[in-house]
């Protein structure tokens, strides 16, 4: 049985066609039929619909007859693309003996894919090379294929070009999984060890784990025990998914499934944790994943004071399918009560915010991101500081260090001047330059975190016409010319505004800012002055004139209903306004200090 398995992810760059390579695996074994068949299955999540990015791993199973006439059972665990969640790579890659690598015939390897393929590789998967979208006029395989040999050590005949779109190819993707993918090695009469890779909160099952079982089996009634935490639970359900969930009676060493355990408290199933058997237990836990530390992090905070507990009750939902998301309460004087939330960058950041006012219906305020400044203080000892607001005061700051790291930039070589110039204006250094194909660049740079937190992305983009790829790892830190610009509003100074500059920039983003608030900023009743200071110095300063006329005055005389529609338009008006003393602000000013170039 155990033989006939194979276990597998796919590895490839946001849109090389990894979500329809998926979906046509899905198609040709048979488990979605044509008219089941919605677009992209395995993206489940609206907003990775809408963004066209796949974030969370959902497996699925595959019954698949190969040219021997065996059948064969193939796990599909899938994997996000983007740099925010390589920690999920890592973690589907763990359950896995070998990986689809899968790459555009028109582009080429992407530095994001030269990240998770080394990871496969130190994981001794085995990679299937896979060139996608050989329809396209502008495919060029063979190229490709060079690129993947010379890069990757690929032997460029073991290959397979195909159209995922158009179905080309796909049969030999799926007899090479057979063919060149081991099974799973797992002894099922073994002590029960099984891997919990992802997990998720069902509101009438509880949470639910994703694993795969690496030795042992499991069924139905068993008393399961988390090895982190030594918590007991009866198994309530376990099952497969193929790809709707389905109930089986056991699951055995080498199998991926789902479990249900009755499990309340979404902190019982930690991503990463081994489950065994409490009446037999295994003597050590599998190897866990690295654990991922967030790096950017922002305060959130209910418009409405009153949502508090909403939303704590949210962040900890959330939490449970996201492993990476860090979150403890703070306050501040500007905004009240709110939570400090970490994030593996700014998408990610994103993606939290939206998922919590759309699924759990809250009205959000986000603070500007920042990075932990690690901070030497004159009498010798040593912070460290996520946020702006808590900088001590300057003449107790000895030296100041921040987050850096090395970023990889893969580049068509008519780009490496416009690349190499981005890095500079972002406080770079330039490490080295290598030739992947006489065509290809991998350009390498030590640059401030913060720096690629903010807008480096798009100017990436914009600069190279869309044909850069980056990735990065962080280095640890270093010294910067760093310090906090505050913004006061009416002589007040407004903790929520604050933020960490490099000195050289700070009167032009001091400048930049109260400018830009001074245009978000709706007149009030009385003039507001926006200033920008550092330490006791003020910068720049702005204001905004008072509003002349009420809007009532608008309607003269009696038309009630009218007065009434002009009321309400302004109470849905007030609902994204923040009131900080007594003024009004809008509460996308808090995220406007980072839109600043
Ligand atoms: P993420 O989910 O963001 O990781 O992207 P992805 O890698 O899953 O890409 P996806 O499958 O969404 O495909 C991206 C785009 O490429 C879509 O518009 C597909 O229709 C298109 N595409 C995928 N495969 C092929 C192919 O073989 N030929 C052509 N011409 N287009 C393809």
């Amino acid at each position: 049985m155990q033989n006939r398995i194979r276990n597998f992810s796919i590895i490839a760059h946001i849109d090389h066609g990894k979500s329809t390579l998926a979906d046509r695996l899905l198609q040709e074994t048979g488990a979605l039929a044509e008219r089941e068949m919605r677009e992209q299955f395995l993206d489940k999540m609206d907003l990775e619909r809408e963004k066209g990015i796949t974030i969370k791993l959902q497996p699925v199973r595959l019954e698949y007859i190969a040219r021997d006439g065996e059948t064969y059972i193939l796990n599909l665990i899938d994997t996000p693309g983007h740099v925010d969640f390589s920690y999920e790579v890592s973690r589907s890659l763990a359950a896995c003996e070998g990986a689809l690598l899968v790459v555009d015939a028109s582009q080429g390897i992407e530095a994001q894919t030269l990240a998770n393929v080394y990871m496969a590789m130190d994981l001794n998967l085995e990679i299937i090379g896979v060139i996608n979208k050989i329809d396209l006029p502008g495919a060029e395989p063979e190229i490709v294929k060079q690129e993947m040999e010379n890069v990757l050590g690929i032997d460029r005949d073991e290959i397979i070009p195909i159209s995922a779109k158009l179905g080309i190819g796909v049969e030999d993707v799926l007899e090479a999984i057979v063919a060149r993918i081991p099974p799973p090695r797992g002894d099922e009469n073994a002590e029960l060890k099984a891997l919990i890779f992802d997990s998720y909160f069902d509101a009438y099952k509880g949470a639910i784990s994703y694993i795969r079982v690496d030795s042992g089996k499991l069924k139905k009634g068993d008393i399961i025990r988390m090895m982190s935490t030594g918590k007991e639970f009866e198994l309530t359900e376990i099952g497969v998914l193929n790809p709707f969930m389905n109930q089986v009676e056991s699951l055995k060493a080498g199998e991926v499934g789902y479990l249900a355990a009755a499990m309340k408290n979404v902190a019982d199933t930690k991503v990463g944790d081994t489950i065994t058997n409490a009446g037999r237990p295994a003597p050590r836990a599998l190897e866990g994943y690295k654990e991922v530390k967030p790096v950017v992090f922002c305060g959130l905070y209910p418009l409405e004071n009153s949502e508090f507990e909403k939303l704590r009750d949210a962040l900890e939902k959330l939490k449970l399918n996201d492993a990476s998301l860090l979150y403890e309460p703070e306050s501040s004087d500007a905004l009240g009560f709110g939570f400090r939330c970490g994030f593996l960058g700014l998408l990610h950041m994103e993606i939290v915010r939206e998922r919590l006012e759309r699924e759990y219906d809250l009205t959000l305020l986000a603070t500007a991101p920042s990075v932990i400044y690690r901070i030497l203080l004159t009498d010798g000892s040593e912070v460290f500081v996520q946020n702006p607001s808590h900088w001590p005061d300057a003449q107790r700051i000895e030296m100041v260090m921040e987050p850096f790291v090395k970023a990889s930039i893969m580049v068509p070589n008519d780009y490496i001047g416009a690349v190499m110039e981005l890095c500079q204006e972002k406080r770079g250094s330039f490490v080295n330059m290598e030739y992947l194909t006489p065509q290809r660049v991998m350009i390498s740079y030590n640059l401030p975190l913060a720096e690629i937190l903010f807008d480096f992305f798009d100017g990436l983009k914009s600069r190279t016409k869309g044909y850069a790829s980056l990735d990065y790892e962080i280095k640890g830190y270093e010294a910067s010319d760093l310090i906090k610009l505050d913004i006061l509003l009416n002589g007040e100074p407004v903790d929520a505004l604050s933020s960490i500059v490099h000195k050289e920039k700070s009167y032009q983003r001091g400048r930049a800012l109260v400018e830009k608030l001074r245009k978000i900023i709706p007149r009030q009743m009385y003039e507001v002055a926006i200033q920008a200071s550092i330490g006791n110095r003020v910068i720049a300063r702005e204001s905004v004139k008072a509003m002349r006329k009420d809007v009532l005055a608008k309607c003269y005389g009696g038309d009630i209903t009218r007065k009434k529609k002009l009321l309400e338009k302004q109470k849905e008006g007030k609902k994204r306004m923040k009131q900080i003393g007594r003024i009004e602000i809008p509460r996308d000013a808090f995220m406007s200090v980072m839109d600043i170039e």
